[in-house]
Parts: C-alpha cells; structure tokens; sequence
C-alpha cells in the first residue's frame, strides 16, 4: 500500500462526557490511492464526517483524536502543528461540507473568495489568480463567470454556492478532496448536477475524492471503492461493484436492502430493524450483533477484525460473512 496517496491507520476519535470517556470512531483504517474516489457510507450516526474532520484537523473540542496514523503522500498529518496543518488544507486537501455556506465568507465576493485561496496556495500573481477564478467559475458550470466574480454568496441560489465550493476545494490544486454529503442539503432537482460537476472535475483534475454519503445510489454512480462504517469502525471496504453486488457485511447487506435506487436493482424497502447506537451503549464484540440476524455468542463477545477476502482487494469485519450476497 506504498502507492497509496491517503493512509488512513486505526483513527480513533475520543469525547469526554461528564466523567464519560466516549469513543467516536474505533480504530478506523483504510486508504485512498491517487486519482481515486472512495465513498464512505454508513447511516446517520456512522462516524463519516468524524472521520473527515480528524484527517483535516477540523475536530472541535470534546472531540479528540486520540490515536492513530494519517499519512499523504508519505507524509505525517497527525504529526504537523496546527500551522502546518492549516497550509496542507486547502492547498493538499481540499473540503466540500454539507451546506455552503459553512465554506463561503458571506461578505466577501466569489471573486475576492477565488483569488485569495488561490494566491494563499500557489505561486501566481494576482492578474493571474483573477483569470483562474473565471475559469473555475466556468468550469463548475456558472453562467457568465466574469460577471460572478463580483457577486455576493447570498445573491446565488444553493446549488450554486455549491459550485463555487466545488471551486474553491479544487482551486489551489489540491492531490485530494474530501466532500462529506455535499448534495445533502440541495434541492433534489439541482442535486444530481452538482454531482455530475464533482465527477467531471475529478475525471478532468485527477483529484482524488472521499465522498462520504448515506446514499448508496450516490456510491454506484461516483466511487470505485467503498468504506461501509458502523458505529465508528470499518464494517466492509473494498471495490463498489463486488461490495455492492456481493456485500459480505450484513450490515452492506441490509443497508442495500434498505435503499431504493436507480442502479442498485431494488424494488422495496426493507429497514434494518433497529438503529445506530448511541455512543455511551456501543455493545460489546460487534458493534451491529444486536441487529443482525447472523449474530452468535461469538458476535456478542468479540469484536471481529478487519481481515481480506479475495487476496486482499476488499476486506470485512464480520465472523459469519455473506457468501453470495445474502
Ligand atoms: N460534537 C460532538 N459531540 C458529541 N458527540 C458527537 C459530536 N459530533 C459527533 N458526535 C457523535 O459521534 C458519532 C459519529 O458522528 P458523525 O461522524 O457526525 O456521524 P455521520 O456523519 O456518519 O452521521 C455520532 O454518535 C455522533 O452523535
Ligand atoms: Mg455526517
């Protein structure tokens, strides 16, 4: 896994509570290769935007990364000053949050917004940064990008914003965004375009993407590979077309069953019974037993480890896996 561009190794993310030591995410592993776009799934709950906050140092207190590895490029994140920390995002790592307006200055203009990330992060000068910035605006598909630059956030609809926030992670170059459900908070009509925008920058960039998402309609469409996580840990990872044709995890298994999509060959809706716990009564072993119809004693137990099926190409936390799917 030298090759890897993100390396994420047994993240875990803390919270005290009164006298409570929580823990949010459990030891989550996996990686992300160049040019490549890994979905994060899991139900509300999951640890998915912990998970994206902890790699971009964005965790605000109580919560505390307490352990764990985040190395780019073979780089040490967990190990940077918070200085240091704040030059690598945006310039190597770039963020797309649910709502834009989190990402955009409501009193700056797109324009002034544009140039400033873009001569913060790369050796341009001004003029030159002005023309990127009409061309980024083009490029996430705004009409008329010279006149944009001087409008306001609040003059554009959600959608958008979304663009330009699109615009804004990918304009000082960065080798990786991460996008925690940014089609979440937009209209359902304006949502598969600003999915399409992301796509087609990542097809013509090359950047590499997390995009994390409850949608596994979103995961067909967008990622080769997909991290399924439940209750702070990693249930299933591995290449989106064999976890979604032949999940292994029953919890992959139910959240499919769950999910009516195009591309995901589901008729009805079959809920997991149950739901995610909370962080104060995360049973003991596997997290998922008390929903799962595969459950032993074993499950109540121990926790299963993260182990590889197929030489290594997708692995699971579970002792009793699906074997065809269901
Ligand atoms: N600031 C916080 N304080 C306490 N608990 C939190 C905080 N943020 C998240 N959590 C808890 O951590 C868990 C994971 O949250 P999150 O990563 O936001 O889930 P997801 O994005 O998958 O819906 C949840 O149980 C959530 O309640
Ligand atoms: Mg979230």
């Amino acid at each position: 896994m030298s090759a890897a561009l993100l390396e994420v190794r047994d993240l875990r993310v803390e919270l005290k509570r009164g006298k409570q030591q929580l823990t949010a995410l459990d030891g989550i592993s996996f990686a992300i290769a160049p040019g490549e776009v890994l979905g994060v799934v899991g139900e509300s709950g999951a640890g998915k935007s912990l998970t994206g906050a902890a790699i971009i140092d964005l965790l605000v207190p109580p919560l505390k990364r307490t352990g764990g590895e985040i190395v780019l490029s073979g780089r040490h994140l967990d190990a940077l000053s918070r200085e240091d920390m704040r030059k690598v995002r945006g310039r190597r790592i770039g963020f797309i949050a649910q709502d834009p307006m989190t990402s955009l200055n409501p009193v700056l203009t797109i324009g002034q917004q544009l140039v400033d990330t873009i001569v913060t992060h790369l050796p341009v000068s001004k003029e030159e940064a002005r023309q990127r910035a009409v061309r980024w605006i083009a490029r996430v598909g705004l009409s008329d990008p010279a006149r944009r630059l001087d409008q306001y956030p609040h003059q554009l609809s959600g959608g958008m914003r979304q663009r330009v926030v699109i615009a804004l992670a990918l304009c000082a170059e960065p080798e990786l965004v991460i996008a925690d459900e940014p089609t979440t908070a937009l209209d359902v009509s304006v949502q598969a375009h600003v999915l399409q925008v992301l796509r087609d920058l990542h097809e013509e960039t090359g950047v590499a993407v997390m995009l994390i998402t409850h949608d596994l309609g979103v995961i067909a469409k967008m990622a080769d590979r997909v991290a399924v996580l439940y209750a702070g840990r990693v249930a299933e990872i591995g290449p989106t077309s064999e976890v979604l044709r032949t999940p292994r995890h029953p919890y992959t298994s139910g959240l499919m069953r769950a999910t009516v999509a195009p591309g995901l060959d589901r008729k009805a809706l079959d809920p997991i019974p149950g739901s995610m716990p909370n962080l104060s009564s995360i049973p003991p072993g596997c997290a998922f037993n008390p929903r799962c119809a595969r459950a032993t004693a074993e499950c109540r137990s121990q926790r299963p480890p993260l182990v590889d099926y197929r030489d290594g190409a997708g692995k699971h936390a579970c002792f009793h896996p699906l074997e065809d799917g269901r």
